[in-house]
């Protein structure tokens, strides 16, 4: 599994990197980013799809791989 923010939708929200500390991070302005490379790591998916769940804007996809 890998996520994917969407910057032209990300609104600088945060939820993700509350939820998801490990995963997302933010760049100077608040927006949201994506870690690494965006893999999930095996035990991570839950926190990983509950940002998804959780973000206003709907910028964050999952890519299964
Ligand atoms: Fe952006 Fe959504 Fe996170 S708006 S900062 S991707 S919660």
């Amino acid at each position: 599994m890998k996520v994917k923010i969407d910057s032209a939708r990300c609104q600088g929200h945060g939820r993700c990197y509350d939820l998801a500390p490990d995963l997302f991070g933010e760049d100077d302005e608040g927006y949201g980013t994506v870690l690494g490379d965006g893999v999930v790591p095996e035990g991570r998916e839950r926190d990983a799809r509950l940002a998804v769940q959780n973000c206003p804007e709907r910028a964050i996809d999952v890519i299964d791989v």
